[in-house]
């Protein structure tokens, strides 16, 4: 008995009690009380996990955002000067690539070109007729810019007007053709080649979001039809610094919704919900949505999530991991926190706590000591120790994000840091891509794209991850952008520092 007391300090209390009252009183009074325990708890947890007041959090959530907005003081809209400018970097590009002209259809290129998307074209779907934009180098005493011209339906060449796409002339260049004619043979015979005087096939380069049908018949109609040259990639690749600008704002915000979000989550709440608040939350600052990819625990291994999530429960040992992007201003984020939320962040518990405090000592005194499990305590270990290894890959590939670097070095940096810690078979995807008015942009950082070298004003995602199947998955996920010397930029606000500082 002395023994056994020495070893187990606690139960001081206990000896103290029996001295002052009958062994009885104590069976019944302990008898009570772990009853009541479980009852509490059961309906505490009951309580807790069925009803988390979700318009309270989602309040908290803004609330926390809103209480510094900084992060959009620096950003504009793209002027309408480097529209043109971009246009005329491209008819440099295409002069390197010997190409006669880039034609692009509605979309993201032509967004970037044209500031028109496809959506704000065609509200309804893409259809079969194509509205085209052709950009032509013209060379004017050895300096090449670019001509804009167009290809539409005739029908249509007033809506084409109203687009009010950027351009020096005041009136858009536009070809038209009729219902009944071939819209490509109308272009090969437009004014645009005359110049070619049918001696050779016009060259021309055609936008990687191009529909086959339009490229089959541009090629049928007598073009000499080609992908996207590296030139011409490297003009979207380099980010000016009005780019930048958006590309942080947007970025560094989508990171501010996720860490405001984070205190304010409490057990209980599904994957759907934290979505669900965190969407409130972006559109709360002028973000448009874009995706939003919340992970709990076991459904975090597959990266991209699968089609069956959304109603795991949140509980605080949870690994919480949140891949989401926005727009603003036409441009993207992307970025990735993986975290546990807060155990102080359940509601009301303080008096709850207390009582809990006292009747757990009761218990103690009924024998039922309750050992934490040893698989939750070596799952909760090995969720630091990835945590750690993950962000220790980040920073090896940020390290790495200098000019003339190859693609597939950064890739390398962070695999190695994965792999010698053993989880080399658990980073199952690349480890990032350019980032800009599309989320995934070339160039691509993947350990086989060794001839593509980085250069100064390129904006990639850093995004390892460890995903161990059926257990759980971390990544994290920041932006950077390669500066001529020194240090990449971090565009995503601050990287993360711990699971419960993401
Ligand atoms: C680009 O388009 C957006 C809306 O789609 C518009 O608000 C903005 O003024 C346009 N920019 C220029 C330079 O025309
Ligand atoms: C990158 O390579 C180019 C040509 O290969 C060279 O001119 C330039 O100095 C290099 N830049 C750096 C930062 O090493």
């Amino acid at each position: 008995m002395e023994d056994q007391g020495k070893k187990r300090p606690p139960f001081r209390r206990t000896k103290y009690l029996t001295s002052k009252f009958p062994r009885k009183c104590i069976l019944l009074l302990s008898l009570f009380s772990f009853n009541f325990i479980l009852l509490s708890r059961t309906q505490f947890l009951w309580n807790k996990e069925s009803k988390p007041d979700i318009a309270e959090i989602q309040k908290c959530a803004i609330e926390n955002l809103h209480a510094d907005l900084s992060f959009l003081d620096a950003a504009s809209p793209i002027r309408a000067d480097e529209f043109l400018d971009r246009r005329d970097r491209l008819a440099r590009a295409l002069v390197a690539s010997e190409a006669d002209a880039f034609i692009l259809e509605p979309g993201y290129t032509f967004q970037y070109y044209g500031n028109t998307s496809q959506t704000d074209w065609e509200p309804w779907e893409p259809e079969e007729r194509p509205f085209l934009m052709l950009v032509l180098p013209i060379s004017t005493a050895g300096v090449v810019t670019a001509k804009t011209a167009f290809l539409a339906p005739h029908f249509e060449e007033g809506r084409v007007r109203m687009l009010g796409i950027p351009s020096r002339e005041s009136e858009l260049e536009i070809v038209t053709w009729e219902e009944h004619w071939d819209p490509y043979s109308t272009l090969l015979a437009s004014h645009l080649f005359a110049g070619l005087e049918g001696k050779r096939k016009p060259k021309v380069v055609v936008d990687e979001e191009m529909r086959d049908f339009i490229a089959r018949g541009l090629a049928g109609a007598g073009f000499e039809t080609r992908g996207l040259t590296p030139e011409v990639e490297l003009v979207r690749q380099i980010k000016s610094s009005a780019e930048v600008e958006v590309l942080r704002a947007a970025n560094t915000g989508t990171v501010a919704a996720v860490r405001a979000m984070r205190p304010c989550l409490v057990a209980g709440l599904t994957e759907d919900e934290v979505r669900d608040i965190l969407d409130a939350s972006l559109l709360s600052v002028g973000f448009g949505l874009f995706f939003n990819i919340v992970l709990f625990e076991e459904d975090g291994a597959l990266p991209h999530g699968g089609f069956v999530v959304g109603k795991k429960k949140l509980t605080q040992e949870t690994m919480v991991v949140i891949d989401v992007g926005a727009h603003y201003l036409g441009y993207s984020s992307d970025i990735c926190r993986s975290f546990f939320i807060d155990s102080a962040s359940q509601p009301k518990r303080a008096c709850l706590d207390q009582l809990l405090f006292f009747f757990g000592k009761m218990r103690l005194l009924a024998q039922t000591p309750r050992l934490p499990q040893v698989e939750e305590t070596e799952l909760h270990a090995e969720k630091l120790k990835v945590w750690n290894i993950v962000l220790d890959a980040q920073t090896a590939a940020a390290a790495q994000f200098k000019p003339n670097n190859s693609a597939a070095s950064i890739d390398l940096a962070a695999r190695k840091v994965i792999e010698e810690a053993g989880y080399g078979h658990c980073f199952t995807h690349r480890l990032g891509h350019g980032i800009g008015i599309k989320a995934h942009e070339s160039p691509y950082l993947n350990k086989w794209n060794t001839k593509v070298a980085l250069q100064p004003g390129m904006t990639f995602t850093n995004e390892p991850g460890i995903y161990l199947e059926g257990k759980f998955g971390v990544r994290h996920e920041d932006i950077y952008l390669v500066r001529e010397d020194g240090d990449p930029e971090l565009l995503s606000g601050r990287r993360a520092i711990d699971p419960y500082n993401p």
